[in-house]
């Protein structure tokens, strides 16, 4: 393709977005603002209000990039859609974020098959200005390179959809969201906390990469983290023995229940509280 750099980056091309294309962004961004006030984690929220240059329409990644590298050193670079693995997993290991740069049309805004700027810049990006996150996803890179050399690519994905996509978060408030796949989709924001469907699950590094993941509707099972640093710290160890390990054992349907898991009960009813000053406090 014209202009793609071998890196497969390419020019964002900020100032060919129609008038259009921004009231789409801002259309979706409201939609979800009101929706995640009370339902995403409080490090989201933060980053998000960080990054205040999102609200008024399809950020400029270069002013976007500006705040995020002063705050946990990330980038984001401009791809024109998913590229492959081993340069994803390489950029991901230097810090820099690819990011689509194309917005879904306005028959689109509840689905779409890939990822667009939406999920790429409001789900992704202000989870990487949290410090722990953006760690996580750096050493997620360097992890992928491996699992890639040592043909276990698919047991890493699995963690990467079950944490970075579709994560979600126990707080002293109740259980919030920080998967980005979850961010992005106004749907599925309310089906994960709200819906009896779906299993709530405490997080178990072994377990997760044994499950298997749909990616044409939304999850069957959720799993739950009690803090970052706590995900941080089960995903560091070196894999290559946990993948030795996983290879005898078969893999796990996405809705499977093991007599070991432990159950997050399914949501009552009811109003859900807002995040206040009070609860951040219980959090320290
Ligand atoms: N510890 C992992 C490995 O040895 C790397 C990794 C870290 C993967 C964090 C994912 C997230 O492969
Ligand atoms: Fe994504």
């Amino acid at each position: 393709m014209d202009g793609v750099r071998p890196d497969f980056t390419i020019a964002q091309d900020w100032q060919a977005y129609t008038e259009e294309e921004h009231a789409i962004w801002r259309l979706l961004f409201e939609r979800q603002q009101k929706l995640l006030a009370q339902r995403a984690c409080r490090e989201y929220l933060d980053g998000l209000s960080r990054l205040g240059v999102a609200a008024g329409g399809i950020p400029d990644f270069r002013r976007l990039s500006d705040i995020l590298e002063r705050a946990t050193g990330w980038r984001i670079v401009a791809v024109p859609g998913l590229v492959p693995d081993e340069v994803f997993f390489a950029h991901l290991a230097r810090r820099r974020f690819p990011s689509t740069c194309f917005i879904r049309r306005r028959d689109q805004l509840d689905y779409l098959q890939e990822p667009d700027v939406f999920h790429d810049i409001y789900g992704h990006v202000p989870m990487l200005m949290n410090p722990v996150f953006a760690d996580y996803m750096q050493a997620y890179g360097e992890g992928g390179l491996k699992a890639l050399r040592l043909g276990h690519l698919p047991r890493l994905a699995r963690l990467y959809w079950y944490t970075v996509e579709f994560g979600l978060i126990a707080t002293p408030d109740g259980l919030r969201i920080y998967g980005s796949g979850i961010l992005s989709s106004a749907g599925e924001s309310v089906y994960c906390l709200d819906d009896p469907r779906p299993q709530r699950l405490r997080f178990d590094l072994k377990r997760v990469m044994r499950t298997r993941y749909r990616i044409d509707d939304f999850q069957q099972t959720y799993f739950v983290i009690a803090s970052f640093e706590e995900l941080f710290a089960a995903t560091r160890p070196d894999f290559t023995p946990i993948y030795r390990e996983l290879a005898d054992q078969p893999d796990l349907d996405p809705a499977a229940r093991l007599p070991e898991d432990r159950a997050f009960p399914a949501p009552l009813r009811g109003g859900r509280k807002k995040i206040g000053p009070q609860s951040i406090a219980a959090q320290v």
